[in-house]
């Protein structure tokens, strides 16, 4: 019975007290999230004085991460302490039982001493076992987030049998496109129009009409709803990503810099 109670007062403190483990790790990545999103657009912050209230943010998440740490360390010297004190309790009656027995007569010193070899041999694997156990729990934790991102299913993919793009007559036609990122709200609906080679074509529009989006839609970031993209005749849906891609060039709206040589940026 000392064993089963080690085994799942084990089993049931390990599996309650993971979730502190995960919230551990969702408020480490939040923190992390908040010290780069504020580090990258230091000039924003400044901009509008936001320092505070971005070291404050950071902070507050710093704290909850605190918490959750001390909760998992406290449920853990707990844990231990439980694993202690059933081997104690256990080991302290059965030695108890085997001293009557010789008290009694009905056992030998030598049948005592065989009892307790016998339990140091079982509960000092067991203990180990239950450090493993934890160790294993602990890892599966780490890597949830891991594994969760592996599932993801892709939403642009490459067909099996996608043929590289072949620009021999650089005509880019949008047939009778729809596209919405969300359900809710239609950003293209019915847009057709044809670029013939060698030709500029200007799309003036408000903020937020989907001037962007149509770029985003002939790099393939997304897959239109409906219509088609081509490219001198290839449909952009059945070509490679990177040969698309490779085909294409672009003056990005935002001019990014890495953070390293001029040769690395070009
Ligand atoms: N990743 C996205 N997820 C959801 N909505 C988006 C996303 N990107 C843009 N939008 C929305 O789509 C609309 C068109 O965006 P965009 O093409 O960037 O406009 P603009 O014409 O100013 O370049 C905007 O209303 C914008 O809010
Ligand atoms: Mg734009």
């Amino acid at each position: 019975s000392t064993v089963a109670l080690y085994i799942t007062f084990t089993l049931l403190v390990t599996n309650w007290r993971m979730h502190y483990r995960h919230e551990m790790n969702a408020q480490e990545s939040k923190a992390n999230s908040f010290a780069v999103d504020g580090m990258l657009n230091y000039e924003t912050v400044k901009y509008f004085t936001n320092e505070k209230y971005e070291l404050k943010q950071y902070d507050d998440t710093l704290d909850q991460w605190e918490g959750a740490a001390v909760k998992s360390q406290v449920s853990m010297s707990l844990l231990n302490f439980g694993q202690g004190a059933v081997i104690a309790v256990g080991v302290t009656l059965m030695m108890i039982y085997a001293a009557q027995g010789v008290v009694d007569g009905n056992m030998t010193l030598g049948d005592l001493v065989l009892v307790n070899t016998m339990m140091l041999q079982l509960f000092i694997p067991l203990n180990f076992l239950g450090i493993i156990y934890r160790a294993l729990k602990y890892a599966l934790a780490d890597m949830d987030m891991m594994l969760k991102l592996l599932d993801t299913k892709r939403t642009v993919k490459d067909k099996d049998d996608a043929k590289a793009l072949n620009v021999t007559d650089a005509v880019v036609r949008f047939d009778n496109i729809s596209f919405d990122y969300s359900n809710d709200r239609k950003i293209l609906n019915g847009v057709s129009f044809e670029i013939p080679h060698g030709n500029k074509v200007a799309v003036v529009g408000p903020s937020g009409a989907g001037k962007s989006t149509l770029a985003r839609l002939l790099f393939r970031f997304y897959d239109v709803d409906s219509g088609s993209i081509s490219i001198g005749q290839q449909n952009i849906s059945e070509v490679s990503q990177a040969s698309l891609r490779d085909n294409i060039g672009i003056v990005p709206q935002d001019t990014v810099l890495f953070n390293h040589s001029i040769e690395h940026n070009i």
